[in-house]
């Protein structure tokens, strides 16, 4: 068995210990990864009253959780990092002094876990061996975290041994901060419930992440969003390649062709259903590779190949339902931890959006009250989430765990904008798409904590997820541009699922409709399809999305397709006070960019 004195990695042991010297626990659990393992935590957990088994005969290895009402969401006020500069951490980002934050943080910390286990799970993102693959060790005392965190990555002792004595580790340190006095009763989602107490900490320098006080997902799984794009992206500014925030799918056209692409768009807007869609034009395949987190890193071609370093998907369960993403519906019919929705009275699971009503009976509420449809709120909070093994995804790729990526061909950034942005346009070169990613905006949601509907620029959709300067990691992109010729970079996209008529009704049905958009694309990739010059970027012909069997009238289709200046000039003025605040990191090139916008717009 695995001891911080019998570990071979001396680094990863010192840590260890200093750590439970800390934080105090009665005993450390060297995580091996095993199917027994994960058994025991979840039967554990299940007989201390934090999870609930569900139907074996409906949801076979399936397990519900409640979180604490405070604890529901990332918390992005709550986000720092903790970069030596401030100039480093940029304009978008939280800051405070390394120091003074880890002085802060350790007197939480000091004993912390009394009463508790401390699990230390080795982790790797991305295929273990891969060489655009890292490895992290997380050391948590929450054993929700150990079981969400074997289906989101790889963990164990195989990673262990992929380590060696002296391999390089990203050290990830969690705790729900809530140490048990001697005798007293665990709650059944342990947390600090003060939000000043929460705290997800990033030293970009040190490679490290400190985080405390929360259990759920985005705080509380370290390989997620802290290390495989806080910190990754620092990594890759460094090492010359790209972690993003971007979907990654597979696409095939009748003839047998396949292409992949990743993309870009912020939390809660279609991601995964787009990642798993189900096309509607007849002979054309989608496959996923990943739903949330692309690394991307040039082959010896001089291509970019893209991993997602995940091996699971932690979803947003209300609104998915057989007719908006048939294949994520599939993927969590067993094996899957579901975190607040609604628990039936057969132990099964309901949320909003699943497509029929809840049974009649006692159904309770993500709260854990009884809870019915005359109930005056939602049985599921609407960031529930699911979380579910990538394998049992119907259209998971081939090619998912290829340990050498899988070739992007095109690059998608977008948003919910009701107004301004047509449904897709090419960026006229990689620069101008930059342009394009530097400006996308979406509407705020309920996977973050703060107000919701507010639209908020989010470059790449990375806005709540870079580990440094905002204007640097857009340098970065216009130089990854200079890396390989232009006929080897990926063409970039923007697209707007989301344009709203004057009386407010969605112009686009969206979901499996997305893949006319997608074949345009593909095409566009290959050069065998139109493209139109305008001021924005190039649009459709005419005849350019195949709109065969499509239920949406002509005059809807060019609304759809619309450049109003007037609007863009508006949207002009939008950028510029967004540029302004991302200061003087902006690179020229982006500047440049917006003056020759500018000036196509007459
Ligand atoms: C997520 C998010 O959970 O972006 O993926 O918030
Ligand atoms: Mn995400």
């Amino acid at each position: 068995m695995t001891s911080n004195t019998s570990i071979s990695h001396k680094k990863l042991g010192q840590w260890v210990t200093e750590a439970a010297a800390m934080c105090q626990p009665d005993e450390i659990h060297w995580c091996d990864g095993s199917q027994e393992e994960y058994d025991g935590l979840c039967n554990h957990m299940v007989d201390s009253g934090m999870a609930t088994r569900l139907n074996p005969g409906k949801k076979p290895g399936c397990f519900l959780f409640r979180s604490h009402p405070s604890d529901v969401a990332r918390v992005e006020d709550r986000t720092y990092i903790a970069s030596r500069t401030k100039d480093d951490a940029g304009p978008t980002n939280n800051w405070m002094d390394p120091a003074e934050l880890k002085k802060k943080m350790t007197a939480l910390y000091t004993g912390c876990m009394k009463g508790r286990t401390m699990y230390v799970i080795p982790f790797s993102m991305g295929p273990i061996g891969s060489s655009i693959s890292k490895i992290g060790v997380e050391i948590t005392d929450s054993p929700y975290v150990v079981v969400n965190m074997r289906i989101m990555t790889r963990i164990g002792t195989r990673v262990l041994d992929a380590l060696g004595s002296t391999g390089e580790f990203v050290p990830c340190l969690h705790s729900v901060g809530a140490p048990l006095a001697k005798g007293q009763k665990d709650s059944t989602w342990p947390c600090a419930p003060d939000i000043a107490n929460k705290y997800i900490s990033h030293f970009p320098e040190e490679r490290t992440i400190w985080s405390y006080g929360s259990g759920y997902g985005g705080n509380a799984l370290l390989g997620k969003k802290c290390f495989a794009l806080r910190i990754a992206s620092v990594q890759a500014r460094d090492e010359g390649w790209l972690a993003e925030h971007m979907l990654i799918l597979g696409i095939t056209n009748p003839q047998g062709k396949k292409k992949y692409f990743a993309a870009a768009f912020p939390s809660a807007c279609g991601k995964t259903n787009l990642a798993m869609m189900i096309p509607t034009i007849p002979g054309w395949k989608v496959e996923t590779v990943g739903d949330d987190i692309a690394w991307m890193k040039f082959g010896p071609d001089g291509r970019l190949y893209a991993i997602n370093p995940e091996s699971g998907f932690f979803g947003v369960v209300p609104g998915t339902s057989m007719d908006s993403n048939a294949n994520a519906m599939l993927s969590i019919q067993k094996n899957t931890l579901y975190t607040n929705v609604v628990l039936t009275q057969d132990n099964d699971v309901w949320w909003e959006g699943i497509g029929f009503d809840p049974p009649q009976g006692k159904n309770i509420d993500w709260t854990g009250q009884e809870w019915d449809m005359s109930a005056r709120r939602v049985g599921a909070h609407p960031n529930a989430r699911f979380t579910a093994p990538a394998t049992q995804c119907p259209v998971v790729d081939p090619a998912w765990e290829n340990p050498l990526g899988v070739p992007i061909s095109a690059i998608l950034v977008g948003g919910r904008r009701p107004t301004t942005i047509p449904l897709v346009h090419q960026a006229f070169s990689w620069n101008h798409g930059v342009f394009l990613g530097s400006i996308v905006g979406s509407e705020t949601t309920t996977a973050n904590i703060g107000a919701v509907g507010v639209v908020r620029r989010d470059p790449f959709a990375m806005l709540p997820f870079c580990g440094y300067n905002m204007g640097d990691y857009l340098a970065h992109w216009i130089s990854i541009g200079t890396k390989t010729s232009a006929e080897k970079l990926p063409k970039i996209f923007y697209v707007n699922w989301f344009r709203k008529s004057d009386d407010g009704k969605w112009l686009w049905p969206g979901y499996g409709e997305n893949s006319r958009v997608l074949k345009w694309i593909f095409e566009r990739t290959e050069g065998s399809a139109n493209g139109v010059e305008s001021p924005i970027g190039y649009l459709p012909s005419q005849d350019g999305i195949d709109t065969n069997g499509l239920q949406v009238t002509a005059s809807d289709m060019k609304e759809l397709f619309k450049v109003d200046v007037a609007e863009w000039k508006k949207e002009v003025v939008g950028i510029k006070d967004h540029y302004k605040k991302l200061g003087s990191k902006l690179p020229a090139a982006l500047s440049d960019e917006l003056s020759a916008l500018e000036k196509r717009l007459g």
